[in-house]
């Protein structure tokens, strides 16, 4: 049996109290029920919070999780029309894990459904080398939505939300099977990161 291809959840809160939990929760089940395996990669965890002030070990740490992942789904709530300035600093602090891996967003939020922050990491994740999903699944205000196990409780939501999410991951698998082509073919390595 081909082994499975394992994808990087990178969580988008740290806030006590988060509701990124439960939307990440769901997001690692439909993606392992697509035939994903995945890593998850959260901000809070203690090893990983001292990457927020540059602690080099941290760093290390960070690079560890995220090195030969086939690809990343960001799981981000919307603060002020943008993503969480720890997601931000999270994701600055290593380059070449990035480079030329699939990301896919998912969003939350209030009205927005967290669609502006997404947006908003289209145009950081394209400095990185990354190549973004087109396709988004997203969910305004989630705490209406998902118990605290991650499940959505209304079942009509519940398969239309599965069903945008089978459509993620397809064409997640689509970038991810490309891309390692693409890198086994020729390494990437930016010429100029100027
Ligand atoms: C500082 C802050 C700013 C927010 N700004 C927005 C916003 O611009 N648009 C929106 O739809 N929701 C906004 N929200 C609502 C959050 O997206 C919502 O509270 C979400 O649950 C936060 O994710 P978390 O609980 O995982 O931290 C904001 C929340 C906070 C704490």
């Amino acid at each position: 049996m081909a082994e499975r291809k394992c994808i990087g959840v990178i969580l988008g809160s740290i806030r006590e109290g988060r509701i990124n939990d439960r939307v990440a929760f769901w997001v690692i089940r439909q993606l392992e029920g697509q035939g994903f395996a995945t890593r998850t990669i959260d901000p809070a965890d203690p090893d990983l919070l001292p990457v927020q002030t540059g602690d080099a070990q941290a760093i290390g740490r960070l690079r560890q999780r995220m090195a030969d992942l086939d690809g990343f789904v960001i799981v981000t709530p919307e603060y002020n029309h943008a993503e969480p300035g720890h997601l931000k600093t999270l994701i600055d602090s290593v380059t070449a894990e990035w480079w030329a891996r699939p990301v896919g967003l998912i969003g939350y939020g209030g009205l927005s459904g967290g669609l502006r922050a997404v947006e908003a990491l289209r145009i950081i994740l394209a400095e990185l080398h990354t190549v973004t999903l087109r396709d988004t699944v997203s969910f305004a205000s989630p705490w209406r939505r998902f118990d605290e196990l991650g499940h959505i409780t209304d079942p009509n939501e519940a398969a239309a939300a599965e069903a945008a999410m089978a459509v993620f991951a397809h064409r997640l698998e689509w970038w991810v099977d490309a891309l390692a082509d693409a890198r086994r073919a020729r390494p990437y390595h930016p010429r100029d990161d100027g």
